[in-house]
């Protein structure tokens, strides 16, 4: 292993926070097998792609980017080109064989394998390993931060997805449902906080699903959150993603008890009409759903609630798009992340049903929702004109260097004019002006 140590890597991330996190883990465990972390493609020995899949789009980027990688390789033949993640874990060797720049596959649960995969690539042979497992957490690795702003960071506290919602692909690319130890997960928090960092985002597919126990003590997610909120009062805790089906009235009442964890929920809902979450399997109704949004409402007040919406399902009628858009209405959503419908392989929509709605209405379609998710954050930033909210520093604002920017506990972005604190540090704003995206105050 000691040709390693000169050996540098590079690695380049698509998706979602989870797999942001996930590059944290590979950089850890790359660097200490003594390869050396690279912020530069040109001054790279390994460039790894840390891939998603969860549209056709997202792995269009990726494979136009391979195309990029083809002429980096001719004029450095010695460059070894890597895919890791949700896309190697679908595509297997097919890609492989698609693409022959590619010299390694990995995917999400063989990262431990990497140094040894590299090895036999450094040896001339090609190397993949595609298997998922039952219980790899990653428990134990200490993630070197990327990209740090060394005030907040990720903790992985589960992996894989068995909810098998029908258009999705996460059950497929990450494989069966496992929580991490929770000792392990407070030890990083504890460590985290150590370090300086303030706030850390608790990430999983469905992190209320969380459950962990050692034989003596179990730990549910409110259980968790609890246990990582009394690491200090300063270090922020936020989470990521809640399932509406398991959003429980006493994670509810946890995030209510404790001021340090953050008035935030992101609550992906999908659909609005009873019809499509039934074919999209989400296991509730829109009634149910709105109903949590009440208890949300009532029993954490102020709480912002974003949520993730799909356009175009199979079968969507004007009158089911119709429905999403009153729910949107009823929820008042802060802010949505919103997708057209695409067509996954393997997944049980793929296999049953039609994509019969044809690009031009889920094009309209989507056009409407974000028309009127607009009108609807731009109501819940004026809602916040005048108020005094507390801000945890993240850094400079990236327009002015006479700027702060940072983040209040409903996750909304503020900016203001720099003070004596530092990065970090908290502050209370009052928002003087609002913008579409962001709220623009002053310490007070
Ligand atoms: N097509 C479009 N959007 C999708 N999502 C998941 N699968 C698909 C798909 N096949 C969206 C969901 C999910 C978010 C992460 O991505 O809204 O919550
Ligand atoms: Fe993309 Fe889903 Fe994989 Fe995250 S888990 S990288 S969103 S496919």
């Amino acid at each position: 292993m000691t040709e390693n140590k000169t050996r540098k890597f590079y690695i380049e991330t698509y998706g979602c926070q989870m797999n942001f996190s996930d590059s944290e883990i590979v950089a850890s465990i790359l660097t200490a097998e003594g390869f050396q972390p690279s912020n530069s493609l040109v001054d790279t020995d390994i460039v790894l792609l840390n891939t998603c899949s969860i549209r056709e789009h997202a792995e269009d980027r990726v494979r136009k980017r391979l195309h990029y990688f083809r002429s980096l390789k001719k004029k450095n033949p010695g460059l070894t080109i890597g895919l890791l993640g949700c896309m190697a874990e679908r595509t297997k060797t097919a890609l492989m064989e698609e693409e022959q720049l590619l010299d390694l596959i990995a995917g999400p649960d063989s990262y431990r394998h990497l140094p040894g995969l590299l090895e036999q690539v450094h040896s001339g042979k090609k190397a993949i390993d595609t298997i998922l497992s039952a219980d790899e957490t990653y428990a134990d690795i200490n993630p070197v931060r990327l990209d740090s702003n060394g005030v907040s960071a990720f903790i992985s506290i589960m992996r894989g997805c068995e909810n098998f919602c029908s258009y999705c692909v996460v059950p497929y690319a990450r494989g069966q449902e496992r929580s991490r130890d929770a000792e392990s997960v407070i030890r990083e928090a504890k460590s985290l906080f150590i370090q300086g960092f303030r706030e850390v985002t608790l990430l999983g597919q469905n992190v209320n699903s969380y459950h962990w126990s050692n034989g003596n003590s179990e730990v549910s997610f409110p259980k968790l959150l609890e246990l990582v909120a009394q690491v200090n009062p300063l270090l922020r805790l936020r989470f990521a993603t809640s399932h509406p089906k398991d959003l429980s009235l006493e994670v509810i009442r946890v995030i209510a008890a404790y001021p340090n964890i953050c008035k935030a929920i992101h609550l992906p809902v999908q659909s609005g009409s009873n019809k499509i979450l039934d074919k999209m399997n989400r296991k509730y109704t829109r009634e149910e759903y709105l109903e949590k949004i009440r208890s949300v409402r009532s029993l954490i007040p102020g709480c912002a609630i974003s949520t993730d919406i799909i356009t175009g399902f199979c079968d969507e009628t004007e009158e089911d798009h119709r429905q999403t858009l009153d729910l949107m209405k009823a929820a008042a959503f802060d802010y949505a992340f919103t997708f057209k419908y695409s067509e996954r392989p393997k997944t049980i929509a793929a296999e049953k049903f039609t994509d019969n709605v044809t690009a031009e209405v889920k094009e309209r379609r989507l056009r409407e929702i974000i028309t009127l998710q607009q009108e609807l954050s731009s109501a819940s930033n004026h809602r916040d004109l005048g108020e005094t909210f507390e801000v945890l520093i993240e850094g400079e604002s990236k327009r002015s260097d006479k700027q702060y920017f940072g983040r209040n506990s409903q996750n909304k972005a503020l900016v203001f004019p720099k003070t004596n604190q530092k990065p970090g540090e908290y502050l209370n704003v009052k928002v003087k002006r609002v913008t579409s995206a962001t709220l623009i105050g002053e310490a007070v």
